[in-house]
């Protein structure tokens, strides 16, 4: 019996696919096919799948071509399974011609020929196709810019700003770059908001008003009744308000709060995050430190020991007398069980860790670990310690537009933020802005 084996995604799976599993099939007398699993597609650069393994895998079994499934998992598996299942030949579409020749040390390796015209691709493309204008003067754009082209279906085609010249090559090539908003969105289906806070209602209700949905650098508002406007806005014209951190996409933080939700380190009883950076000068149309990294030093604390907290102690340091531009900021907050500690540094400069301690354990997360692709749970007995490491592809923004433009195609919510922490932090931003309780050192 000659056994025959490849490998695919096959997300939605289309007639090319289907080519490719009957030539396959035709090869041999025992076909098996290796469906790729979500993280196994993330390592190699596939972030747009749209469909779950098990969706995928159903898909295969319905053909009825293959007698075989399996799940390809990990780098290097191919070997295994070849030996496993004592394979004869290997193939794939030849859009991998010359990738797999190496296995020619295991078996027969044959590329098929790819059939013109299709792709899984083009088909995600042709579903999603939302045009994204941006909105503000911030160098981050540059970044969104350059990650949106990772996201199928996802195309950036304008953007509103009073600073182009500054910009990145690719936004001064965007077909619509304008310093009025309104011309913005009358152009796209939705917008990515980075400016000052105190601009974004305004903006944002403009979108929304005009049907467009939006993507918002975090803090959303700084004032809580307005963030509730906008939220009403948005749900009663079915359109979506997210909140943007990139850090709540990065993969090794999604993984360490999925981790702690397991007992690994038993109860929690304090969470710390620190944010900070020094900055060569002061410039009064910067952002407040406080608005700059506060939303992303909070999201720990609200993900980890939820919204609930009893008390709150805050103490800052200003860098002008009219207490406007913070340059450190301490948040101590108080739950039932636990407590958290913040610092927030715009100006001042420390060690930008994040520590969860419980009572079996801590989760140690280095430098600058809102960006960081690894961490450590570590124990009182060292030879227990766990390291865990991830890809960190794009600083989680381009997993951030692939749940937006989920969340837009689907009508379904695909934020790794809540909103009842996108409201807490608001409600965090305005408190400080009020200056109430806070001691001024
Ligand atoms: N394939 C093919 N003809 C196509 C598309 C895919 O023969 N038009 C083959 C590939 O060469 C591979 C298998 O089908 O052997 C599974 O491919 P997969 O990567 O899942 O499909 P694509 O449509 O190429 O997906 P994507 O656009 O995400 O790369």
């Amino acid at each position: 019996m000659i056994k025959v084996i490849t490998y695919g995604t096959y997300d939605l799976l289309h007639y090319g696919h289907i080519r490719l599993l009957k030539r396959a099939k035709a090869l041999g007398d025992y076909l098996i096919v290796g469906v790729t699993a979500d993280d196994f597609d993330k390592i190699r650069g596939k972030i747009n799948v749209q469909q779950s393994l098990m969706e995928r895998v159903e898909a295969i079994r319905a053909t009825g071509i293959a007698n075989e499934i399996i799940i390809e998992e990990y780098e290097g598996q191919k070997i295994d399974d070849i030996k496993r299942y004592d394979v004869d030949i290997f193939t794939v579409g030849s859009d991998w011609i010359g990738e797999f020749d190496y296995l020619n040390e295991y078996c027969r390796v044959i590329y098929l020929p790819r059939t013109e015209g299709i792709s899984s691709s083009e088909i995600r493309e042709a579903k999603r196709a939302l045009t994204l204008g941006l909105v503000g003067d911030s160098m981050f754009l540059n970044k969104v810019a350059s990650e949106s082209k990772y996201v199928n279906g996802v195309c950036i085609v304008g953007i509103c700003t009073k600073k182009a010249d500054s910009l990145s090559d690719d936004i001064k090539a965007l077909p619509l770059i304008t310093d009025k908003l309104e011309e913005l969105l009358n152009y796209v289906d939705a917008v990515y908001i980075r400016t000052k806070p105190e601009e974004h209602y305004q903006q944002i209700k403009s979108a929304l008003i005009h049907g467009k949905h939006v993507l918002c650098e975090s803090p959303i508002t700084i004032n809580a009744e307005e963030y509730e406007e906008l939220a009403r806005i948005a749900h009663n014209n079915n359109l979506v308000l997210m909140e943007a951190i990139k850090t709540a996409y990065a993969t090794a933080y999604a993984r360490l709060l999925l981790l702690l939700k397991g007992d690994k380190i038993g109860d929690i009883v304090s969470v710390d995050a620190t944010c900070t950076r020094l900055k060569k000068e002061v410039d009064v149309s910067d952002w407040n430190g406080i608005h700059e990294w506060g939303p992303t030093a909070l999201l720990p604390v609200f993900q980890i020991l939820g919204v609930n907290y009893k008390d709150r102690l805050v103490v800052a340091k200003y860098q002008d007398r009219e207490r406007i531009h913070d340059s450190f900021v301490k948040m101590d907050f108080i739950y039932n069980n636990a407590v958290a500690s913040v610092k927030v540094g715009d100006g001042v400069k420390s060690e930008g860790e994040l520590i969860v301690s419980g009572t079996k354990g801590y989760a140690y997360v280095p430098a600058p670990w809102w960006k960081t692709d690894y961490f450590e749970i570590r124990y009182e007995n060292a030879s227990e310690n766990k390291r865990y490491f991830y890809q960190l592809d794009g600083e989680g923004i381009r997993y951030e537009l692939v749940a937006f433009s989920k969340s837009i195609e689907t009508g379904k919510n695909f934020s790794n933020i809540s909103s009842v922490v996108s409201k807490t932090i608001v409600d965090i931003m305005e408190k400080f802005d009020k200056a109430s309780g806070i001691i001024s050192i």
